[in-house]
């Protein structure tokens, strides 16, 4: 009878002993399948850069500035709220692309950061100072809760346009729709 209880001692310390090695190696070890959505985009994997010859650029990077540039464009032409970028069109009617440039720089650099890339910063303006006329000269006008729903709007037709996948398109949707209170002032 001591045998048999001594058995089952040991083979309930050694299930515990198992469980609790195993839990702990989950929680321990780096999950080397959690991918960012920067990851997921193309990541740090580089390739050639379509817009500067002879140049290399992360696929990650490369397929946020083509969202970037392309929605841009999109917004440009959106009567909805087109008005606030005045003084970039301008600029651009006039044959001066330095502020397209600038604003095409940020904007992807910011959504680099934001889904996760590791070798790139964001040097622009805060969201809420970025979308204040009063901190911003460019900004023509405090943007609405309607006028956000029409950005998001743009960059989802951009993304579409630029062949992103509707999974992924959700999620950087998710991303802006995060910082709605900082731009929405109006
Ligand atoms: C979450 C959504 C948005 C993000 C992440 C975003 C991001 C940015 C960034 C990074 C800049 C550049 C700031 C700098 O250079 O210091 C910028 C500028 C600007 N944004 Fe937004 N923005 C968003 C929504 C909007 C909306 C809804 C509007 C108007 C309807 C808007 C209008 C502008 C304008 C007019 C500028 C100045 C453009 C220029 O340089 O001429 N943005 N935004």
């Amino acid at each position: 009878m001591k045998k048999v209880i001594f058995s089952a001692i040991i083979l309930v310390l050694t299930i515990t002993a198992t469980v609790s090695m195993q839990s702990c190696k989950k929680s321990d070890s780096p999950d080397v399948t959690q991918k960012t959505l920067y990851d997921t985009l193309g990541g740090t994997m580089m390739v050639n850069d379509p817009t500067h010859a002879g140049m290399q650029i992360e696929a990650g990077r490369l397929a946020i500035r083509s969202v970037v540039d392309s929605a841009i464009f999109v917004i440009a032409a959106d009567a909805n709220i087109n008005v606030y970028f005045k003084v970039l069109l301008a600029e651009v009617t006039n044959g001066n692309t330095s502020g397209f440039m600038a604003l095409s720089k940020n904007l992807t650099d910011f959504f680099c950061v934001a889904t996760g890339a590791k070798n790139f910063t964001y040097g622009g303006k805060n969201m809420r100072d970025a979308h204040n006329p009063a901190t911003n000269s460019r900004m023509n006008g405090k943007a609405a809760n309607d006028d956000f729903d029409s950005f998001i709007a743009d960059v989802v037709a951009a993304a579409k346009k630029n062949k992103v996948p509707d999974a992924i398109i959700a999620k950087l949707g998710a991303i802006i729709n995060t910082l709605r209170s900082a731009v929405v002032q109006a």
